[in-house]
C-alpha cells in the first residue's frame, strides 16, 4: 500500500447511525426543519399501534405523513414504502393516504413506483404482494436523464415481514445521492433499520427513531452488505 492509499483509508470517514427511542412524532416536532437531510419510511400499519383503532390509525396516519413532509428541507425528499391492506372486504390505499397528505402540505410527487415484495402472480387476501415507493418534495425536480422504472420486480432481501426491502432502500438512495446534496437519511419509524443500514453502506449518515426499545436495539445492530444483501 502507498503512503496516498493509506492515507486515504486513515482519513476515510465513516458513516454514523444514531437511533432514538421517541414518539416519532413528538420527536419530528421537537426537531423542526430536518437541514441536509432526506426521509425513508414506512409509517405503521394498523395492526402495529392496535390502541388507535381503525379511523384513529388513519387520521394518526396521514398527519404523520404531513409532518414528515413539513420537516423535509428544500433541499430533500420524502420517500414512503407503504403496503395497500384489505379490511372488512375493502381495500384501502395508503399510497392515496400519502398523496393526499402531500397535497395538504404542498408538496409534489416525484415518483411512485410499485415495488414486488411477492411474485407477481401471487395471490393474497389481508396484504398486497406489492408496496408503493413514493417520493415527494417541494421544490427540487429531477432529472429526466436518469429516470428508473416504475416497477421493482423485486423488494430484494427483508429483515422482518413489515420491513422494507434492501433492493428498495437502495433504490431510495441511489436517488437521493443522484438527485440531491442532502447526506443523511432520517427514518422516524425506523423498526429493523432497514434504510439506516442501506444508508450506510451506501456512504450516507443515518438517524433514526423508534417507539419499540427492541426495534431501536435492532436497528442500531443491522449491517447490510451491499454484495450479499441485495436479493
Ligand atoms: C412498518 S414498521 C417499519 C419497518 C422499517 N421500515 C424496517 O425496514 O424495518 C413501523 C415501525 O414503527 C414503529 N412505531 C409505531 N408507532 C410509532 C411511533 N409513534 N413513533 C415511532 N415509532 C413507532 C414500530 O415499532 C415499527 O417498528
Amino acid at each position: 500500500m502507498d503512503d496516498t492509499t493509506a492515507d486515504l483509508i486513515k482519513h476515510a470517514r465513516v458513516p454514523e447511525r444514531t437511533v432514538h427511542h421517541a414518539d416519532a412524532l413528538a420527536w419530528l416536532r421537537d426537531r423542526g426543519v430536518l437541514r441536509g437531510a432526506s426521509v425513508i419510511t414506512s409509517l405503521p400499519d394498523v395492526s402495529e399501534v392496535p390502541a388507535l383503532g381503525f379511523e384513529g390509525w388513519r387520521a394518526w396516519f396521514q398527519d404523520a405523513a404531513e409532518l414528515i413532509m413539513a420537516a423535509v428541507p428544500p433541499e430533500g425528499i420524502a420517500m414512503f414504502f407503504q403496503s395497500d391492506i384489505k379490511r372488512d372486504g375493502l381495500w384501502l390505499d395508503k399510497g392515496a393516504l400519502v398523496i393526499g397528505a402531500a397535497g395538504r402540505t404542498g408538496m409534489g410527487m416525484l415518483f411512485h413506483k410499485i415495488v414486488c415484495r411477492k411474485p407477481p402472480g401471487t395471490v393474497t387476501y389481508g396484504r398486497a404482494s406489492y408496496s408503493h415507493l413514493l417520493g415527494f418534495a417541494s421544490t427540487l425536480r429531477p432529472s429526466l436523464r436518469r429516470a428508473t422504472a416504475d416497477v421493482l420486480a423485486d423488494a430484494g432481501f427483508m429483515p422482518g415481514s413489515k420491513a422494507m426491502g434492501v433492493k428498495a432502500c437502495i433504490e431510495a438512495c441511489r436517488f437521493v445521492l443522484d438527485e440531491t446534496i442532502t447526506r443523511t437519511i432520517v427514518d422516524p419509524f425506523c423498526g429493523f433499520g432497514t434504510a439506516l443500514a442501506v444508508a450506510n453502506a451506501m456512504g450516507m449518515d443515518a438517524v433514526g427513531v423508534d417507539l419499540s426499545a427492541r426495534m431501536c436495539k435492532r436497528a442500531r445492530m443491522l449491517r447490510i452488505d451491499l454484495g450479499k444483501d441485495r436479493g
